[in-house]
C-alpha cells in the first residue's frame, strides 16, 4: 500500500536522561549452572562451525553466484558477543566500509526508500554501525544467516516500515542469493519469496493495525481516511496464515496516529479523533494496547504454531519543524548520540504500552511453548534522524502528494542493523531454547506430581 501514514509531531528535545530501555529484556533467566553447562556445549556445536561460513560450506550450495564481489567484512567485528549483553543499547559510531550493497546490487529497494536514486546529496548516513555498550555487533554475515535459516520461514507481519526491512533483508543477502517470487496474490502487500539453494521462505503481511479493520468511508465523498477498528477481532488475512511459519516479525505503530473509530463486541466504545458528537474520545494508546493484546491472542490460540514470536519494537519517525502536513522535515545528516536525545511523549507511551502487552501474551504463550523476542529497535533509531528519505523519495518535478518521509528508512541504511540485530538474536536462541525447554518440560512434570 503506497498511501502513506498519517503521523503527528514527535519534537526531539535534547536533554541528558536515562532510556528505560533493555534493562532485563534480554537477560536470560536464573538457572542451575548444570543447566548452562549442557547449554553451551549445545551452543558450542551447532553455532561455532557457523562462524566459518566460507570454510565449511562453500560455493556448492547455490546456483547463482554472488552478483557482485565485496571487501571481506572487517574480522574484529565479527566475534561472538558475551551472550548477556544488551545488544539493543549502545551508540552508532563511524563504519567507512558500509554499505554493503548499493541500488545496482540490489533490486529489492523500494522505489520510495531509493533515496540515492532519487538525488540525495549525503550518503554518510550509511556509514554508521551500531555499537552496543558492553559489546560487539557482529555486521551481518548473510552465509551464516542462511545456514541458520534454512527449512525454515520467516513472516513479517504489520505494516510498511516491516515491508521496509523484509527489503533490507533481501539486499542483506542478496550477496548469497535472491529469492524467487512464489506469492499466492498479486496482492503486492502479500508477498511471498523463497530462497531456492536454502528452502528458506520470506513473506509479508498487510496487517497495519494488526486487528480488523474496515474504512469507514472509503469512496464516499468526504473520503475522511476514518477507519473502523474492531479492536478484539482477528484479522485473518495474516491470522490463518502464520500457523506453520517458524519466525514472525511482529510491528504496529504509525497507523495508530489516524482517526479511528474503535470497536469492542461489534459496539462503538470510543475513537480518536473522529469528531463525532456522540463518541467519546480515546487515546491511540487505547487502540495500540488492544490490537497488540488481540494479535498475541490470535497467535497463542494458533493450534500448530510452534514458532518464535518477534516483537520488532516502535522505530520513532522524525519530523523537525513542523508536523508531517505542516512542513516538518528531517534533514539531518549525522546520527545523534545518546546524550543528545530521548524518547518521550506519545512515543515513549507507544513503546511501554506494547512492551506492557508483549509481557502478556509471553506469558500465556509460554503456557503453550511459544516463545516470545524483543526484537527492540525503537533505542537505536531513536538515534537516527538522518537515516529517512525526506523528500528524496520520489523526483522533486514528479506530481504526487507525498510528504517529506520521516518514517520509513532509506536503503541501504540504518534499518539494515536489525538485520545484524536480528542474526544475533537467532544465534542466542540455541541457548535460549534449550534452557527454555528445559522448564518447560519440568514445569509439565511438577504439574503431573
Ligand atoms: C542508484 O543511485 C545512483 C546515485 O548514487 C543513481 O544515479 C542511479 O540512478 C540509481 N540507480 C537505480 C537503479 O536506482
Ligand atoms: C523445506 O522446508 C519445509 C519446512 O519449512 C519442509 O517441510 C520441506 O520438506 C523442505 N523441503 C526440502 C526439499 O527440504
Ligand atoms: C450517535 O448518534 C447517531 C445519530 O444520532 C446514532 O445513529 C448512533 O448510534 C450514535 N452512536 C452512539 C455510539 O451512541
Ligand atoms: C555527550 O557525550 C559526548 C561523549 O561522551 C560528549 O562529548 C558530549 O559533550 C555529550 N553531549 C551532551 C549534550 O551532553
Ligand atoms: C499536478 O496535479 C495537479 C492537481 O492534480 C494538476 O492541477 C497539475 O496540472 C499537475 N501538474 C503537473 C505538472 O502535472
Amino acid at each position: 500500500m503506497t498511501k502513506p501514514a498519517l503521523f503527528v509531531d514527535a519534537s526531539l528535545s535534547p536533554h541528558a536522561m536515562e532510556l528505560p530501555f533493555g534493562k532485563n529484556q534480554q537477560t536470560l533467566q536464573k538457572s542451575p549452572k548444570i543447566l548452562i553447562l549442557i547449554a553451551l556445549t549445545i551452543v558450542l556445536f551447532t553455532i561455532v562451525p557457523l562462524y566459518y561460513p566460507l570454510l565449511g560450506y562453500t560455493m556448492k550450495n547455490y546456483s547463482q553466484p554472488p552478483p557482485n564481489s565485496y571487501e571481506p567484512i572487517d574480522d574484529s567485528i565479527q566475534t561472538p558477543t558475551n551472550e548477556k549483553c544488551d545488544i539493543f543499547t549502545g551508540e552508532w559510531v563511524p563504519n567507512p566500509e558500509a554499505p554493503y550493497y548499493t541500488n545496482t546490487t540490489c533490486w529489492a529497494i523500494h522505489e520510495h526508500q531509493n533515496c540515492m536514486k532519487y538525488g540525495r546529496p549525503d550518503d554518510g548516513f550509511m556509514r554508521w554501525r551500531w555499537k552496543p555498550d558492553g559489546c560487539e555487533l557482529p555486521l551481518f554475515n548473510p552465509f551464516q544467516f542462511l545456514e541458520i535459516v534454512r527449512g525454515k520461514s520467516l513472516a513479517f507481519v504489520g505494516d510498511s516500515v516491516g515491508r521496509n526491512q523484509m527489503q533490507s533483508l533481501i539486499c542483506l543477502l542478496s550477496r548469497v542469493e535472491y529469492p524467487i517470487d512464489v506469492s499466492y496474490t498479486t496482492d503486492e502487500n502479500f508477498k511471498r519469496w523463497e530462497y531456492k539453494s536454502y528452502n528458506f521462505t520470506l513473506a509479508t503481511f498487510w496487517t497495519p493495525f494488526l486487528v480488523k479493520v474496515n474504512e469507514a468511508d472509503p469512496n464516499g465523498p468526504s473520503h475522511t481516511g476514518l477507519f473502523n477498528l474492531y479492536l478484539d477481532e482477528y484479522d485473518e488475512t495474516w491470522t490463518s496464515q502464520i500457523d506453520n511459519f517458524d519466525y514472525v516479525i511482529l510491528s504496529a505503530g504509525h497507523w495508530f496516529y489516524r482517526s479511528a473509530i474503535y470497536y469492542e463486541n461489534r459496539h462503538v466504545v470510543g475513537c480518536r479523533y473522529c469528531q463525532i458528537d456522540n463518541i467519546t474520545d480515546l487515546p491511540m494508546y487505547y487502540g495500540y494496547r488492544r490490537a497488540f493484546r488481540t494479535a498475541f491472542r490470535a497467535i497463542n490460540g494458533l493450534e500448530n504454531f510452534k514458532g518464535i514470536v518477534f516483537l520488532r519494537t516502535f522505530a520513532p519517525s522524525h519530523f523537525e519543524g513542523g508536523l508531517w502536513n505542516k512542513g516538518g522535515n528531517c534533514l539531518r545528516t549525522r546520527p545523534f548520540r545518546s546524550n543528545e536525545t530521548n524518547l518521550e511523549g506519545e512515543e515513549l507511551e507507544l513503546y511501554m504500552t506494547q512492551m506492557e502487552e508483549f509481557r502478556g501474551g509471553e506469558r500465556e504463550g509460554r503456557e503453550r511453548g511459544v516463545r516470545y523476542r524483543v526484537l527492540d529497535t525503537t533505542q537505536a533509531m531513536l538515534l537516527r534522524p538522518d537515516g529517512h528519505p525526506s523528500r528524496y523519495g520520489h523526483w522533486p518535478h514528479e506530481n504526487v502528494t507525498l510528504y517529506n518521509d520521516c518514517v520509513h528508512w532509506c536503503l541501504p541504511g540504518p534499518i539494515d542493523t536489525w538485520g545484524d540485530f536480528l542474526l544475533e538474536m537467532l544465534k542466542r536462541e540455541g541457548t535460549r531454547s534449550h534452557e527454555e525447554n528445559v522448564k518447560f518440560k519440568e514445569k509439565k512434570f511438577e504439574g503431573m506430581r
